[in-house]
């Protein structure tokens, strides 16, 4: 399988860890060969070579001068676009930036290697918040897959539980924590850490967003309470359709006479059918302590389902990170080579 990177940031380069990790294994498993013809990067310049690019000489590369240009051979000049144009491969990994009010430029790079007959996998929320139904008609008049499981929930099975296990269940609401940088403030302010350090962190561990206000405004819980809108409930609404509101107004005072009271702030996106339509908000909420969502602390997410046939079926998991999202990327991959 030929892939090509279109991003290749604190996500791209998981995959591509995981890929140099597992490859044999993954090879003797599924019988499947992941070779890499194109790694394209806005800050970090672009390789092609349609033989197969070394990627672990291009993790180096990246790690020793935060550019692809140490890569043995000469690079590769022309953008994103002009690569996803002319390239030799057969999945795009879309991993560049989110933008929740353009969904560009990774919309044009999926739309442009679909045409191409490229199936895609992508972990950008921009694309699915705003234009799911037109990118899953444009896979399927093409003819090639298109997965995003690490939209929401980076690598923890909720978009495929969704649409695979629960397909026969009614579903009425999914609630839960959405966004694992503003879990993680929220959890290290409790322990005395202030709101700054606590954001620097977390793009130190690499789960906040390119810009992360994106993140303390409650946007990327917005972008994804849309894509579960879209996607399981078939709304059409885009992201600013919702009520947002992040967690910028939350004080550590706030936090500490919260938990006097047996309480914690918890920023709670939702979405649920309400007559014949759907609703979706995202908001901080002060959860009981004896609320299990009241437990799920740091970086990590939880979400309940309700449905019909099941009651309440909650999955708590990883919600961002390097390998975490990565390995989402490595279960589209999976799935498009025929191993699920
Ligand atoms: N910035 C996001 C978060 C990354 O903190 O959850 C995963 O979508």
């Amino acid at each position: 399988m030929r892939l090509l990177f279109a991003g290749f940031g604190t996500v791209g380069q998981g995959l591509a860890e995981l890929l140099v990790e597992k490859g044999a294994f993954l090879s003797k498993r599924y019988g499947i060969d992941f070779t890499t013809t194109g790694i394209a990067d806005p800050r970090l310049g672009s390789l092609y070579n349609p033989s197969g690019l070394d990627l672990e000489k291009a993790l180096v590369a990246v790690r020793d001068n935060q550019s692809l240009a140490g890569y043995p051979g000469d690079g590769y000049k022309k953008g994103t676009l002009e690569m996803i144009g002319e390239a030799e491969a057969d999945v795009l990994i879309e991993a560049t930036y989110t933008d929740i009010k353009t969904g560009e430029p990774a919309t044009s790079h999926i739309r442009n290697a679909m045409e191409r007959g490229m199936h895609v996998t992508t972990t950008n929320k921009g694309p699915l918040a705003l234009f799911y139904q037109d990118l899953a008609g444009r896979a399927a008049t093409s003819n090639v897959r298109f997965l995003f499981e690490g939209t929401v929930m980076s690598g923890t099975p909720v978009l495929n539980l969704l649409r695979e296990t629960l397909a026969g269940s009614d579903i009425r609401e999914i609630k839960g924590i959405l966004n694992g940088t503003t879990n993680y403030i929220l959890t290290r302010m409790e322990e005395g850490m202030s709101y700054g350090d606590a954001l620097n962190k977390a793009q130190e561990l690499g789960y906040a967003e390119a810009v992360p206000d994106a993140d303390v405004l409650g946007w990327d819980a917005l972008a994804k309470v849309t894509i579960l809108a879209r996607v399981v409930f078939g709304a059409t609404g885009n992201p600013f359709d919702y009520f947002c509101e992040g967690i910028t107004k939350i004080t550590a005072g706030a936090i500490s006479k919260a938990k006097d009271r047996g309480k914690r702030y918890k920023l709670i996106g939702k979405v649920w059918k309400e007559g014949s339509g759907v609703k979706a908000s995202v908001q901080p909420e002060e959860v009981d302590l004896t609320h299990p969502l009241a437990g799920v602390m740091g970086a990590t997410n939880a979400l309940t389902i309700t449905t019909d046939t099941l009651g309440d079926v909650t999955v708590v998991g990883p919600g961002a990170g390097r390998t975490e999202t990565g390995y989402s990327l490595l279960i589209d991959l999976l799935k498009i080579g025929g191993a699920l």
